[in-house]
């Protein structure tokens, strides 16, 4: 899984928001995952220093909570940029190239599926099925639905959102 590609710069509001989560769930059997869920939805993300507050909070390993962050999928390790691309490797949509949609975007933005680049910006994540197979290969930013995508498109539409 990817590392984060932007700073945490969570503030004292956020920090004061998962004590008192942390608070209310302390000593409590099975707290460690809604408590993530709760800390996800103050940070929009869980880097390594919520983990850890979250370890030290609930007395639980770092390990243990790196592990659980990592195998959920509805957790994520790095915040979501500005613009969200999401590239669909559904079945049509793969068939029709969407793996090198994918593998053409990761390029021109130099960071892997799930990351965001530094300047938050961007993030990729790739998609299941989007219910728009008829335009195979797929690709969306944040609510814009770009199909039948041709590799040499991309850069030309990223550009758009510079
Ligand atoms: S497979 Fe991509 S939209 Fe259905």
């Amino acid at each position: 899984m990817s590392q984060n590609t932007i700073p945490f710069n969570g503030t004292p509001e956020q920090e004061a928001a998962l004590k008192a989560v942390i608070e209310k769930h302390k000593g409590m059997k099975g707290a460690t995952i809604p408590v993530l869920h709760e800390a996800q939805n103050i940070y929009g993300y869980l880097p390594v220093e919520v983990q850890e507050m979250i370890s030290e909070g609930l007395n639980v390993p770092l390990a243990e909570i790196y592990g659980i962050v990592t195998f959920y999928a509805q957790f994520s390790l790095n915040p979501k940029g500005k613009y969200q691309i999401g590239v669909c490797l559904g079945t049509a949509c793969y068939v029709k190239g969407s793996g090198d949609i994918l593998e053409k975007v990761k390029e021109i933005l130099g960071i892997d599926v799930g990351e965001c680049t530094p300047d938050g910006k961007f993030s990729i994540d790739a998609t299941r099925c989007i219910g728009a197979c008829g335009l195979a290969p797929v690709m969306t930013i944040n609510d814009e639905v770009y199909g039948r995508l041709t590799v040499d498109e991309i850069e030309g539409i990223l550009k758009k959102y510079e």
